[in-house]
């Protein structure tokens, strides 16, 4: 059984659909990739997965329970970390003070930095009383991805981590991300336009064309053709 899976949600905005009858999976130790040209609905999907978007039909369980009804903190206390698009570090807030705002859902007693924190991201140690705000986007992807670490997710959600930074941080968070995998500890999803990074990470994949599942297939098929048909249409 998958640690994720997700039947035939459909999200709307008002009248205006967004999601129709996605289904994807995820497991442990895999990284699932979700694929798809700007405003196809992938932030709409991750998001309806983490809580913070309503489903109008379909259903979400998580770990073997059904979660669409539970909030967001619910959702993040059995598990369910996300890395949000474009970051959202707070940037009046020190390093220190943006990661202790990843366990703030957790009980008391395992509010703590794991040191393996700055094992996977050294960078952040030294600037542990900086203000979020002062570091360069790269570092704030780490940040931001510390920060949901911290709260020791069995479901790692990540959108387009790769977005506007520069190239030896990306390969800092590609080793990030194929270390957390290799540990088997949690499934990874992971939203990317950046086809390249996908596709070296992918163990599978989802391609999203205007709401719907264009195509659903295992890391060989990201070298067909096919691929790059839907991902043009
Ligand atoms: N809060 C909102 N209110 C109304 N429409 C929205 C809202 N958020 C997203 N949409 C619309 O829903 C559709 C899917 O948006 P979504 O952000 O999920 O796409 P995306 O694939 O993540 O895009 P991108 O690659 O640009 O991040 C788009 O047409 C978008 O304009
Ligand atoms: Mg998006």
């Amino acid at each position: 059984m998958s640690m994720l899976e997700v039947q035939s949600i459909d999200v709307f905005y008002g009248a205006s659909r967004a999601l129709s009858e996605v289904s994807i999976a995820a497991e442990v130790g895999k990284v699932t990739c979700i694929l798809g040209r700007n405003g196809v609905g992938k932030t709409s999907l991750i998001r309806a997965i983490a809580g913070l978007q309503p489903i109008a039909a379909g259903s979400i369980a998580f770990d073997g329970q059904q979660i669409a009804k539970l909030s967001t903190a619910q959702r993040a206390r059995a598990g369910i970390a996300l890395v949000p698009q474009g970051r959202e570090i707070f940037a009046t807030l020190t390093v220190e003070e943006n990661l202790k705002t990843g366990y703030a859902c957790l009980p008391r007693a395992t509010r703590n930095i794991p040191d393996e924190i700055f094992e996977l991201f050294p960078v952040l140690k030294s600037m542990l009383s900086r203000r979020g705000g002062d570091l360069s986007g790269g570092q704030q992807q780490q940040l931001a991805i510390a920060r949901a670490l911290v709260m020791r997710p069995k479901l790692l959600l990540l959108d387009e981590p790769t977005e506007g930074i520069q190239p030896s941080i990306i390969k800092d968070i590609e080793r990030v991300i194929e270390l957390l995998r290799s540990r088997g500890e949690m499934a990874i999803v992971l939203v990317e336009q950046y086809f390249e990074f996908a596709r070296r990470l992918a163990d599978n994949f989802v391609i999203l064309n205007r709401g719907r599942i264009s195509m659903a297939d295992n890391r060989e098929a990201l070298y067909g053709e096919d691929v790059r048909k839907h991902l043009t249409v």
